[in-house]
């Protein structure tokens, strides 16, 4: 049965987490290396073709992006939040913008119980890099569910595809390459079947804090 989004809306620019205004509903969030494709695969996800803003320009997102995301699936919706992280290894970026990364990505994934799912983001073409290791170290020491999504795979054959792939698992030292998802966010490719993962995340019953404690009066 094909997930269709119904709803999927921008929300928030944040630097500091938790980001003002926001439900508490599960958060998906998507990580990578500047330019491998993260905005183009949100853009896929939710079936529109500018909700994120793309670019040829690498280390566009700057900000922690947050949309509000509702999809369907016969007859039964899921909602929650996708969240645009920065990308990393941008070499030009000015040093500042570099400096702040780190703690920007720390800041997001502690103490944040919400967060359900990681996605990161892989290039078939690229072995992973500084970057993308010390982003699933963190995502490890918080424990967070971690899904690695090889991208852009329209690039290669198809005949060349399975090759890389087994080329990335090892690097990430994964014991079964077929636990890496491979789409294309030119193609639809891998875009259905990276639905119903998130499907199931958007599913995850989340902790209710206790009343009181978390928005009390006045903030
Ligand atoms: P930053 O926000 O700068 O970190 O980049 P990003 O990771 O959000 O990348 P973005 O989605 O902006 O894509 C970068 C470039 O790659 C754009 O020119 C996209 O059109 C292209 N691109 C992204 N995904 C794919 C894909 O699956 N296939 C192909 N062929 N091109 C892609
Ligand atoms: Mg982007």
């Amino acid at each position: 049965m094909a997930i269709r989004c119904v709803e999927a809306t921008f929300r928030v620019t944040a630097t500091r987490w938790p980001a003002k205004g926001l439900e508490p509903m599960v958060e998906v969030c998507f990580c990578g290396r500047s330019n491998v494709g993260k905005s183009s695969l949100l853009n896929s996800l939710v079936n529109r073709r500018t909700l994120a803003r793309t670019s040829n320009t690498p280390g566009r997102t700057q900000g922690i992006n947050v949309f509000e995301v509702k999809f369907a699936k016969a007859g039964n919706n899921r909602q929650g939040y996708f969240v645009d992280l920065p990308g990393y290894g941008f070499a030009a970026a000015p040093e500042s913008v570099r400096r702040k990364w780190r703690p920007m990505m720390l800041g997001y994934f502690r103490d944040n119980p919400r967060l359900k799912a990681a996605v990161v983001l892989l290039d078939i073409r690229r072995e992973p890099g500084e970057g993308d290791f010390e982003t699933l170290e963190m995502l490890e020491e918080f424990e967070i569910p971690t899904l690695a999504v090889v991208t852009k795979i329209d690039k290669v054959s198809k005949g060349k595809r399975g090759g890389d792939l087994k080329r990335i698992a090892s690097a990430l030292g994964m014991d079964d390459w077929h636990d890496l998802r491979a789409v294309s966010s030119q193609d639809g490719t891998g875009i259905q079947d990276l639905l119903g993962d998130i499907w199931e995340v958007f599913g995850t019953p989340l902790t209710i804090p206790t009343q009181g404690t978390e928005e009390g009066p006045g903030g």
